[in-house]
């Protein structure tokens, strides 16, 4: 069962998280509030002083000859939240097709390159976040992609882990393991392929206390110690491509709340929560406004075009 208490209590053994998950709704929801309200704090103020790739430069990395939606959703997203720019890293005849979606990505056909993992670490100097898992496909390109996470870890770069990417985390936790910067955004699905954790707290836990974002009805966020529900109104209208909205706008969300964390600009909370949560609120405040317009044919689109005015209204007011 989901939907109920926001929880903030340490992570115990199996069977603990059931039974606090059924507790009715406390007041914790202050926990929430209080941790969307960080997220105004982390977003840079616009102003004419920067050059560009200040307020981000996000690598994506996904994209083969069976899906090249994903990609291109994360992607954009990331720029509608506010990126500088989105670089996806793909397979060769994957490229030709997102570029041809959107003149405003940066596309490099290297994935299935068998330099790949050297010519993706040639960028890494260059990106601040790294988005894996969209439309990756579980070819080989997995092994290459668990190189990649490595390098990005030594160079301390925010991770989101999505999609296909967690089809490695279940093959090889460690990849992900204990990187305090990484954020893994599995669904209920995907959870379930993760069925040897009882638990988004254990879960976290298990992996050295990560953020989780666990997608479903009520998206719920933890880090280890802390579970957080986000309780955003979506719709009752899921579409393809709507977790690539989210894994986008988390990509530049990490990079800013590590920054203003840097920073001193916020404190006491977990950046990768902040991120997370943003991202979470954002993308359910999309769906739901989305499907104002457009009901049953709400389409990943649909939500991609409500971005600026939902950042706005929820992050810059
Ligand atoms: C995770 O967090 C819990 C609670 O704060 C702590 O007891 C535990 O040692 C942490 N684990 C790791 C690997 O840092």
């Amino acid at each position: 069962p989901h939907g109920g208490a926001p929880l903030a209590s340490r992570g115990q053994p199996a069977g603990v998280f059931e039974r606090r998950y059924s507790l009715a709704p406390t007041s914790d929801g202050g926990m929430e509030e209080h941790i969307l309200s960080l997220v105004k704090k982390i977003v840079p103020p616009l102003s004419g002083h920067k050059h560009k790739g200040q307020d981000g430069r996000i690598g994506i990395i996904g994209g083969c000859q069976d899906y090249t939606g994903a990609p291109y959703f994360a992607a954009i997203s990331a720029l509608k939240v506010g990126a500088d720019l989105s670089h996806v890293f793909c397979t060769k005849d994957a490229a030709a097709v997102i570029k041809s979606y959107s003149p405003e990505l940066i596309v490099h056909p290297v994935l299935d390159s068998p330099n790949a993992v050297e010519e993706i670490e040639k960028w890494l100097p260059r990106l601040h976040s790294l988005v894996v898992g969209p439309g990756l496909g579980r070819e080989d390109f997995l092994l290459k992609t668990a190189k990649v996470i490595e390098k990005s870890k030594a160079r301390d770069i925010p991770i989101v882990i999505d999609a296909d990417g967690l089809w490695l985390v279940t093959k090889q936790p460690s990849v992900i393991q204990g990187y305090q910067k990484g954020i893994i955004t599995p669904n209920f699905m995907e959870f379930t392929r993760l069925d040897t954790f009882h638990g988004v707290l254990q879960l976290s836990e298990t992996m050295g206390n990560i953020t989780v974002l666990l997608k479903g009805e009520k998206d719920l966020i933890a880090d280890g110690s802390t579970v957080v529900t986000c309780s955003t109104e979506g719709s009752g209208r899921r579409c393809g491509g709507q977790g690539d909205l989210l894994s986008g706008s988390a990509g530049v969300l990490a990079h800013w709340a590590h920054t203003a964390s840097q920073a001193g600009l916020i404190t006491g909370v977990n950046p990768s929560m902040v991120a997370a949560m943003g991202a979470s609120s954002l993308t359910r405040q999309c769906n739901k406004q989305a499907f104002q317009q457009h009901g049953r044919s709400t389409t990943t689109s649909d939500m991609i075009h409500e971005i600026g005015p939902v950042f706005k209204n929820l992050f810059e007011r």
